[in-house]
């Protein structure tokens, strides 16, 4: 079984809801806080001792994402950069990273994910799974916004996609680890009614084989991809700071 724990940030997307504030940049470059917003997963990784990560993006920003992180040094990780050529979903982001994970399991985290919480836990609870994927939940008041876990007991039988009728009132958070079984889930998939590769029916995949568990955040947790997330995500990050990012320290 491999134990090494690699992390993936997908920063794809075209940030459509954000438009005009991405008209010329990318979604996952905007400040959150006192980062550009993608340096919040970046270092989330980093501080539980992930380092290797692969970020995908689009061919459109690639150049913007590498002038600001180069090979992750600054940041205290090792990068390896993958071109989503057409926005696909999520699902397809990941997909691109199969031969980076060569056999190793994953942490993916979407680039718009900001959390209170130290992932250090949660990824020695998974380095603790026989294989399988685990998700994050957190309990929201517009669970109908998000991925949405449908439980009997305290399992989790069905994930749904943006649910008009939520099932409970948590949200399935952008942070998922996955181990190399998910490369072939995923070339099972098929697009979504919006035309994507959607990442429910990748984490709904591991629920019918039964090796789908979760953990629960207990922080803060914000999606940055909408105006209102976005505008929350600033606040509730504006005295986060990472003491292993060296930069910032006296500030
Ligand atoms: C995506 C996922 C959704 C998840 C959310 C978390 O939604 O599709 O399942 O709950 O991220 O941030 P999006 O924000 O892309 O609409």
């Amino acid at each position: 079984m491999h134990k090494l724990l690699k992390g993936v940030v997908l920063a794809g997307g075209t940030g459509s809801r954000l438009f005009p504030l991405t008209k010329v940049t990318n979604k996952h470059l905007l400040p959150v806080g006192r980062y550009p917003m993608i340096f919040h997963p970046l270092l989330r990784l980093q501080e539980a001792g992930i380092t290797q990560i692969a970020i995908v993006t689009s061919p459109e920003h690639m150049g913007d994402v590498v002038n600001l992180l180069g090979s992750g040094q600054e940041l205290g990780v090792d990068l390896t950069y993958r071109v989503q050529d057409e926005p696909g979903g999520i699902a397809q982001a990941l997909g691109l990273c199969e031969n980076f994970a060569g056999g190793d399991r994953l942490v993916t985290v979407l680039g718009d994910n900001i959390l209170a919480d130290s992932l250090a836990p949660h990824a020695a609870a998974y380095r603790a799974q026989d294989g399988g994927a685990r998700v994050l939940l957190k309990k929201v008041q517009d669970a109908e916004r998000y991925g949405v876990p449908r439980f009997e007991g305290d399992e989790i039988v069905e994930i749904i996609e943006k649910p008009a009728n939520p099932p409970s009132a948590f949200a399935v958070t952008g942070i998922y680890f996955y181990d190399a079984q998910v490369f072939d889930f995923i070339r099972q998939l098929s697009p979504s009614r919006r035309g994507e590769y959607e990442v429910s029916d990748v984490n709904s995949s591991y629920v019918r084989h039964s090796k789908l568990t979760y953990g629960i955040l207990d922080g803060w947790w914000g999606d940055a991809g909408t105006i209102d997330g976005w505008h929350e995500a600033n606040a509730l990050a504006r005295n986060l700071a990472y003491e292993s990012y060296p930069s910032t320290q006296g500030l």
